[in-house]
């Protein structure tokens, strides 16, 4: 049945704000993902008010007769030379508010706006099997990549693989770890090995490249630290300086037991040594002694990426539930 539904435009972020937003992300999440920890309203917060780099964010809120939030919408647009016409969406509706046209209204506000900003490609990540999905499929989202999202939980390691692994040299390379901004004698080294992240597995995804220097690996941890998450890194340097390879773990502000994996890269030149396992196996181990109260590690791979899926079930990664990357195609004008 059609209910009165309000979208107000969120120009400044207040605590309410992020309180209300939080409270319609928690009660979908617990609904469609059943044993995927929501956000918490601090991370929230963080998200609202501290955009990632090189975008900006645009946002709504679905108010119900009574004024209260039954949906929420927020669009990331990004800035950067490559990534110009691409915006990446996220949308909830409170179970309870469903049916009721507020997704779709909440869309047609994004389309506009996507319009308005010259965007020709809106992204959005959906639960395998959701309701999501009928609702990307009816408004004309097409599927164009499925993840995989594992797990691996640090208390069923097999540790003393871990330990061999992470310990081996691999002739030629050693392996350098820091926290937070890169030092300045790999930053050069590091963008170079970012930008290879360009040709990762993105199906029909309309992704874009980016190009990363010395002052935007930089930015990035700024972003992060500013959110209060912590970023490790670990990485394998070539006796030529080069950086052949390297992975990120962030650890969300607050603690939390999960940290997520961000990037796994390692340079084409450098593929076929073992590289990837290594970088991987000794975050593993610093985890582990540094970071003891952490107990898992949650990442996604494009269902095609099979070096990078390998390399996680080697490491003890289970698959855990799946979903879908749609994008929508705009028309330019
Ligand atoms: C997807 C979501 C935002 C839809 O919100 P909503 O307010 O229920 O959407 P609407 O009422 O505007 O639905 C529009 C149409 O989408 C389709 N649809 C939506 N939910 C559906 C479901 N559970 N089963 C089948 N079709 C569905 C229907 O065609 C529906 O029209 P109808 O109700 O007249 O049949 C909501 O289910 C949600 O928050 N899901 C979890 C988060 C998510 O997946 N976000 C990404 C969405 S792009």
């Amino acid at each position: 049945m059609p209910e009165h539904v309000h979208l107000t435009p969120l120009h400044r972020i207040s605590v309410t704000d992020a309180a209300a937003w939080h409270r319609v992300v928690a009660a979908s999440m617990t609904h469609d993902l059943p044993g995927v920890p929501p956000p918490t309203p601090g991370q929230i917060h963080a998200q609202l008010t501290k955009p990632g780099l090189d975008s900006h964010q645009l946002t709504w809120l679905a108010g119900g007769p009574d004024g209260a939030a039954v949906g929420v919408g927020t669009i990331r647009l990004f800035t950067a030379p490559g990534r110009e016409h691409l915006a990446e969406l996220q949308l909830h509706v409170d179970p309870a508010h469903r049916r009721r046209g507020t997704g779709s209204l909440l869309l047609s506000a994004v389309v506009a706006a996507c319009r308005t900003e010259g965007r020709r490609s809106l992204i959005v990540e959906v639960a395998a099997d959701s309701p999501g999905e009928a609702f990307c499929e009816r408004w004309g989202l097409r599927r164009a990549l499925t993840l995989s999202h594992l797990r691996l939980r640090l208390d069923q390691l097999d540790e003393t693989w871990i330990g061999e692994t992470s310990e081996a040299t691999r002739p030629g390379y050693r392996l350098a770890g820091w926290t937070g901004t890169v030092p300045d004698d790999l930053a050069e080294a590091f963008a170079a090995a970012k930008t290879a992240m360009n040709d990762m597995p993105v199906g029909d995804l309309d992704y874009g490249t980016l190009h990363w220097d010395a002052d935007r690996v930089r930015a990035m941890a700024k972003v992060l630290a500013d959110r209060g998450d912590t970023l490790l890194t670990l990485a394998a340097v070539h006796d030529d300086g080069a950086m052949a390879g390297y992975t990120e773990i962030v650890l969300p502000q607050g603690t939390p037991p999960q940290a997520l994996q961000y990037d796994t890269a390692v340079v084409p030149a450098h593929r076929g040594h073992g590289l990837g396992l290594w970088v991987k196996a000794a975050m593993v181990r610093r985890l582990r002694a540094e970071y003891p109260g952490v107990a898992e590690i949650e990442t996604d791979n494009a269902e095609d990426n099979v070096h990078m899926l390998a390399v996680n079930q080697r490491l003890g990664f289970r698959p855990y539930r799946r979903t879908h990357e749609y994008q929508l195609d705009l028309p330019t004008v």
